[in-house]
């Protein structure tokens, strides 16, 4: 598929199926669309009759032309009021345009929507964006492709000739997405802790990035017993990942982000049970594929900001070498922990992978994990909670997460409730009760941030998606790798 910038407008494209976007409540056929609907014998007014369409946001009707016509069937979106269209809603029209298209078999497509807030190049990323999202489709692990609709071969952006550089970008951006959905899709016996090394060696290589990869030696010796033993039952190494991209000139800031990267979540002795959606597991690492999107991403962008990648890869399994509910583990700044729930392994890796980022002196740490549960309780499965003790830091993953279209809420990291991890053994436990399950577990990470700005993203809900719903399409959703971009390019 390849996606044109073209300076035709809806009166002189020509080809399958032509869309356009009309907003709610002015659909007045003026103008050039009037000039079209004569052209159509009145088509486009009877199909808005018939149809009853009014430009809801997310309606979309289509139509056959007339016989002859030099197009052959026409899309109908609706983009809501004027004044209230968001960025977000041109990734979606223009997602929902290009499947509606593709099920109508189209070959070629041209599309006709207004701008947001008159920026050709912010709109034209978006759509981009959209499209591409939009129509992404997973064979990997089909031995034959049941293909119901051809590809459609050429999409034109109608009236944007020019804004080749905001194609380029988002081509930059959904590459990393892409490969964040890849690596969660993926089951845990294709994506392990060593396949998840080679990635981030690939993107090392391929977009010139610093590698390092630390061994389970290598943790031992810095002391990484939180990380080292959840990973101590899995017949597979553990490996601790960290990618850096340093800008070219001195960067203007420093950052670190870490992904969650369990392979596979068993829930360890605490196992999963029935019901507990363990077969779901594969997407522990969600958040070290939103990180490692992000990095893909970065590489290509080139922003000048030093941002380090940094996530502790294992699996969460069973063995006689498993830990035991209520071993005592010791991080590596020393605190030590009892494991009261070996379910609760997240935060366990996360804590070491905490220590290590702040070692690096940067300006500020983010962290994404699908970490608990009741994240998803409070939330739902569309929004991420967002923990941090630091305002600015936490307006400006707001704000990044706003312009992507992610959406993320505000919890409180309420520190009374970490009376809740009081353990009479240890420093702590890691798990507290039930209740506020997602601040604890927020609370727990926080005792290993000593002063550097941090935020958590507590991603359990949107990383995965049950239904296709605007450039979501049924299963990994890649959330997080936007947000992160346009938090490292703020
Ligand atoms: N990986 C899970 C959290 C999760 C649950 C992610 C559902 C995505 C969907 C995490 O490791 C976990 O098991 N959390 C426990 C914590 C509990 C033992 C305190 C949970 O949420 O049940
Ligand atoms: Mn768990
Ligand atoms: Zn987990």
């Amino acid at each position: 598929m390849t996606i044109q910038l073209s300076n035709q407008t809806l009166l002189n494209w020509t080809g399958d199926t032509l869309a356009i976007g009309l907003f709610e409540g002015a659909i007045e056929l003026t103008g050039d669309l009037a000039t079209l609907n004569d052209r159509f014998a009145g088509i486009i007014q009877e199909l808005i009759a018939e149809e009853e369409f009014t430009g809801k946001a997310n309606s979309l009707i289509f139509s056959r032309l007339g016989v002859d016509q030099p197009v052959k069937k026409i899309i109908l979106a609706g983009l809501g009021k004027p004044d209230s269209l968001q960025l977000d809603n041109l990734r979606q029209v223009a997602a929902a345009i290009a499947r509606s298209a593709k099920k109508q078999k189209s070959k070629t497509l041209g599309i006709s929507l207004p701008l947001w807030n008159n920026d050709p190049d912010t709109s034209v990323q978006a759509l981009v964006e959209g499209l591409e999202l939009g129509l992404y489709q997973d064979h990997r692990f089909k031995s034959e492709v049941e293909e119901k609709s051809p590809e459609i071969a050429t999409i034109d952006l109608l009236g944007l000739a020019g804004q080749e550089a905001a194609v380029t970008r988002a081509d930059q951006i959904v590459s990393g997405v892409i490969l964040a959905r890849q690596l969660v899709a993926a089951p845990a016996n294709s994506v392990t802790p060593i396949s998840m090394a080679q990635t981030a060696k690939d993107i090392a290589q391929e977009y010139g990035l610093e590698i390092q990869i630390l061994e389970k030696a290598d943790c031992e010796n810095l002391g990484m017993g939180s990380f080292l033993g959840v990973a101590q039952a899995s017949e597979l190494p553990p490996k601790f990942i960290h990618l850096t991209y340093k800008p070219e000139t001195t960067p203007r800031r420093k950052l670190a982000i870490i992904g969650k990267g369990l392979t596979f979540d068993s829930g360890g002795l605490n196992i999963k049970g029935a019901g507990s959606g363990i077969e779901h597991m594969k997407i522990d690492m969600a958040g070290a594929a939103a990180t490692f999107g992000a990095a893909k991403a970065i590489g290509q962008l080139k922003p000048d900001v030093e941002v380090h990648f940094i996530s502790a890869v294992t699996e969460n399994m069973i063995s006689g070498r498993a830990m035991h509910p209520g071993d005592v583990l010791k991080a590596s700044n020393g605190k030590t922990i009892e494991v009261n729930n070996t379910d609760a392994e997240g935060r366990l890796t996360l804590a070491d992978a905490l220590v290590y980022a702040e070692k690096l002196s940067v300006d500020a740490i983010i962290d994404l994990a699908t970490l608990t549960g009741a994240c998803i309780v409070a939330l739902g499965d569309d929004i991420a909670g967002l923990f941090s003790p630091d305002d600015q830091l936490a307006a400006q993953i707001t704000t990044a997460a706003e312009t992507a279209g992610e959406k993320i809420w505000r919890l409180p990291l309420e520190d009374k409730y970490f009376e809740g991890l009081k353990s009479t053994i240890a420093d702590m436990k890691n798990t507290g009760p039930r209740g506020g399950g997602s601040i604890t577990a927020a609370l727990f990470l926080k005792q290993f941030v000593k002063e550097t700005p941090w935020a958590h993203l507590d991603i359990a809900g949107p990383v995965w998606a049950d239904k296709e719903s605007g450039y979501n399409v049924v299963g990994a959703t890649g959330f997080g790798v936007r947000t992160l971009i346009n938090w490292v390019l703020s």
